[in-house]
């Protein structure tokens, strides 16, 4: 059985899916002692705040990430962290490409395994309630296999 540690969220761009699973982490894991994050594998929004889209559909489920700011995935998460959680298959394989798996103690899967967590950048508001649904049933199930 699986053992709370520290959790990175991780997709492309950290501004629609990995802000938004860092939120829900967070919320379900508060009493967890645990460390949550999210990075991104690109570079293509460092700093930005996450899609005003992924805004609008965690405050109505109560959470706020407005004050999240985009980051790009780095060699010290492979140390920092216990789980690092991909949203899609890309993202798996674009992790891997940073760092061999035999030289980590770090878990590096879907968040939603063996779904994954579709890119919502060009969709629109449903798309976001979809991928709220996955990344909340994705992080339910990992909290709820530490238990
Ligand atoms: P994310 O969404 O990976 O869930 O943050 C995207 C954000 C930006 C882009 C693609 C996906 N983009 O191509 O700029």
């Amino acid at each position: 059985m699986d053992k709370p540690g520290n959790v990175l969220m991780v997709c492309l761009g950290n501004i629609c899916r990995s802000p938004l699973a860092e939120g829900v982490f967070k919320n379900m894991s508060s009493d967890l002692n645990v460390k949550v994050d999210s990075a991104g594998t690109s570079n293509y929004h460092i700093n930005f705040c996450p899609d005003k889209r992924s805004i609008k559909i965690a405050q109505m489920n109560g959470i706020d990430i407005r004050f999240q700011k985009a980051r790009q995935l780095k060699i010290e998460d492979f140390t920092n962290f216990d789980y690092i959680f991909a949203m899609d298959r890309q993202n798996l394989i674009d992790i891997r490409q940073i760092i061999n798996e035999n030289k980590t103690n770090c878990k590096i899967q879907l968040l939603n395994d063996p779904f994954e967590i579709e890119d919502p950048y060009y969709g629109d508001d449903k798309d976001f309630e979809l991928v709220y649904d996955q990344i909340y049933k994705g992080c339910k199930r990992v909290i709820d296999n530490w238990k």
